[in-house]
């Protein structure tokens, strides 16, 4: 069967074949927290994007530029690509306001470029204009941190897989799947939310990638086609989010990343539970509390599904056709657009279990059970798991 969808896949009548695997307990116990990296005062991923970093000023090009510096310093088989565009807006006064994307891919080696499909992984890193000194952490700081949490941790887990692959000779036989990191400009809007003003940065990306052509003969046409799932982050990072299931055909994905967050849970990995050990270990109750859910939808089969409520980066892309899976939680925060959107008011348990969520769903995408170096005793961490 495997060697069948491979084959398949190879003869191009199926591209988009996916081989997503679970990855196992001790996978799931083994991969590493950011830790102290996500500090907001001095943690080396997440301190530098807690600033005002609207488009086109100074603090937008240094938290540009601490992206590239991670790429460049911990991740150089990342390729990286600066995606640029300029647009007025409504409050630049004729004036054209630069937009930088960044897109960083991963892709198998020996792959053609137009060969490989991808798992998108996508936030926005500027900020809102207004209130003043904004810094908007759950918008999008937080989830941007996230993803360069779980780009370095798959890392070499894809290192493995694909030198193991060419040692085995399957590596022109396997579907060829890559990993790419966006991180958005110009997602907010400077004035007031409209087609015009916002998404200034996706939508010059998605419009430029419609129309750029890999070389001819390539399994896909456009880097637009070369993405297999676009999952956008937003919101993330305030207490007790409830994420919708927001397309009924990327649901599957869905249901995906919410089975990972109950394995989590009941493996006692998810610091914001009521259950982890250690919040057990310091109240007098010992009894186990209602477990709560972010992805609180895996069971909705045919309830209405909303994708069309929520205006945010996707939208360009799923215009065009793009699968999106979009991680973002409704009700909003209530820190949404506040200037109490800050590093302060982070819930960092949940911070946390959002990098280790997004972190495992990758790894199960880029099917790299295996190819983890997984420790094999157990952390302190888990070690109360029979208490849940
Ligand atoms: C985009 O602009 C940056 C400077 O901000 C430059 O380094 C980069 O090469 C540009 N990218 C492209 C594709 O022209
Ligand atoms: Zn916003």
């Amino acid at each position: 069967m495997e060697l069948l969808v491979a084959l398949v896949g190879f003869l191009g009548l199926l591209p988009t074949a996916l081989a997503y695997g679970a990855v196992s307990d001790a996978t799931l116990r083994g991969l590493p927290g950011p830790g102290a990296d996500f500090d907001i005062d001095t943690g080396a991923l997440l301190a530098p994007i807690l600033r005002p970093r609207v488009s086109g000023t100074e603090g937008s090009r240094a938290v540009l530029q601490h992206f590239v510096d991670f790429f460049r310093g911990e991740l150089p088989e990342w390729r990286l690509e600066l995606q640029n565009s300029s647009s007025t807006t409504p409050t630049s006064k004729g004036q054209p306001v630069p937009f930088v994307n960044l897109v960083a891919t991963r892709d198998p080696p020996n792959a053609g470029v137009g060969d490989v499909g991808r798992l998108a992984l996508v936030a926005h890193y500027d900020s809102k204009l207004e209130p003043a000194g904004f810094i908007g952490a759950i918008d999008s700081a937080a989830p941007c941190a996230m993803l360069l949490h779980a780009a370095r941790t798959v890392d070499k887990a894809l290192t493995k897989k694909w030198a193991a692959m060419a040692a085995e000779g399957t590596d022109d036989l396997e579907d060829k799947k890559g990993v790419q990191i966006l991180l958005l400009d110009g997602e907010e809007a400077f004035k007031v939310w409209s087609d015009t003003d916002s998404l200034y940065g996706s939508r010059a990306l998605a419009e430029e990638w419609e129309n750029t052509f890999n070389p001819a003969a390539s399994t896909y046409k456009t880097p637009l086609d070369s993405i297999d799932l676009f999952v956008l982050l937003d919101l993330l990072g305030s207490r007790g989010p409830t994420v919708p299931s927001f397309y009924k055909t990327t649901h599957w994905a869905y249901k995906h990343m919410a089975q990972i967050e109950h394995r989590l849970r009941d493996l006692g990995l998810f610091k914001s539970s009521p259950n982890h050990p250690l919040k057990i270990a310091k109240r007098k109750n010992k009894n186990k509390r209602k477990e709560p859910l972010f992805l609180n939808e895996a069971a909705k089969e045919n309830g209405d599904f909303y994708g069309g409520y929520i205006a945010d980066d996707h939208l360009p892309f799923l215009a065009r056709g793009v699968e999106v899976l979009h991680i973002i939680p409704s009700p909003f925060p209530h820190v949404w657009h506040d200037i109490t959107d800050d590093g302060k008011h982070l819930d960092m348990d949940t911070v946390e279990d959002w990098a280790r969520l997004v972190t495992a769903f990758a790894a199960e995408w880029m099917d790299l059970e295996g190819f983890f170096d997984v420790q094999t005793k157990p952390t302190a961490e888990v070690t109360g798991k029979s208490e849940l």
